[in-house]
């Protein structure tokens, strides 16, 4: 019987505290690690490990077939920010990846898929304070452009072939054991990794600029439990709204000062500030709360505790 999952840029920062979680869960045989590229040596050794290019339709197949997958989590992605510097290499990598898991799901080769989403499906166009479910979506980024189209397919193929796809549009994400690649949002970890080493940060993002973020336990929890939840109750098919909390730079900052009375930030915004100025400030999520119990359980002093504490850790 078919019964193991598969979880596709496994060394990323979701991806690498996914698997942990899902091998606590299901014990590590069940869990198929997956990147293009090496990860942590925990992730590599602790469970089955295959290097992967998700681009590659072959290949993808292969490893579900020789591994009896029967659920694919695909959080390989070239996010916001670099998306911008290659927008046809972040198209390629986003839209390709998501078709091969479409097609095998469609194909009955895989029977569950999650594919995250992101608060880049909004624009300047969409109302940024408690953004709804429903509302205006113009993207402005690649990567945006991106999750959007992929949202538009996963619905398609649920009502036409009847694919099992799940989907949550992240926040920002905030966690310690592995460094974001290339978003916008990254700033609220680097933060904590400057305050500890230096003291200091100089954000590229302005004073005042709110947005939703989260820490990666309650992203974590919020997979798990869509993918839990009995099919009837994952009623949307695109992507779910998902909020935590909302912030600016400085209000991490005077978080921080809690802790570190000394540490200090400057501002010098980069192009990614017209990136963040085009997202919500606040997110909407009483769908997913009411559809399958979606409950965020971090607010911004309980995640500097825990960033500052476990990266001390590792510092020492
Ligand atoms: N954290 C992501 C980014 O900044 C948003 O999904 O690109």
């Amino acid at each position: 019987m078919k019964s193991r999952i598969l979880i596709i840029g496994a060394c990323g920062q979701i991806g690498t505290e996914l698997t942990i979680a899902l091998r606590n869960r299901f014990g590590a045989d069940k869990v198929v690690a997956s990147d293009i590229r090496e990860g942590n040596e925990e992730l590599m050794s602790e469970g089955h490990f295959e290097l992967l290019d998700a681009t590659d339709f072959a290949a993808v197949e292969d490893v579900i077939f020789r591994y009896k997958i029967d659920t694919v989590y695909l959080m390989a992605a070239m996010l916001s920010a670099i998306a911008e510097r290659f927008p046809a290499k972040a198209w390629h990598l986003n839209m390709t990846t998501l078709f091969h898991i479409l097609n095998l799901a469609k194909d009955k080769k895989v029977k569950k898929v999650f594919w995250p989403s992101s608060i880049a499906v909004f624009g300047e166009t969409t109302p940024s304070e408690n953004t709804p479910q429903l509302t205006v979506m113009e993207p402005s980024t690649v990567y945006g452009i991106s999750k959007q189209t992929g949202e538009r397919w996963c619905e398609y193929y649920h009502k036409k072939y009847g694919v099992d796809v799940r989907s949550i549009r992240y926040p920002g994400l905030i966690s310690y054991t592995t460094e974001p690649g290339g978003g916008t949002t990254d700033y609220a970890v680097d933060i904590y990794h400057r305050a500890l080493k230096h003291g200091n940060y100089r954000c590229f993002l302005q004073e005042g600029t709110v947005l939703p973020m989260m820490y990666m336990e309650d992203a974590i929890r919020a997979t798990i439990n869509i993918m839990d939840a009995p099919k009837k109750d994952v009623k949307i098919r695109s992507s779910y709204n998902l909020g935590g909390v909302s912030f600016a730079p400085e209000d991490v900052a005077q978080s921080i000062q809690k802790v570190i009375p000394a540490f200090e930030i400057e501002y010098e915004p980069d192009f990614r500030q017209a990136i963040a100025d085009s997202w919500p400030g606040s997110i909407d999520d009483s769908e997913a709360r009411k559809d399958w119990g979606w409950e965020h359980k971090f607010d911004l002093d309980a995640i500097t505790k825990i960033m500052l504490d476990n990266l001390k850790l590792q510092y020492s």
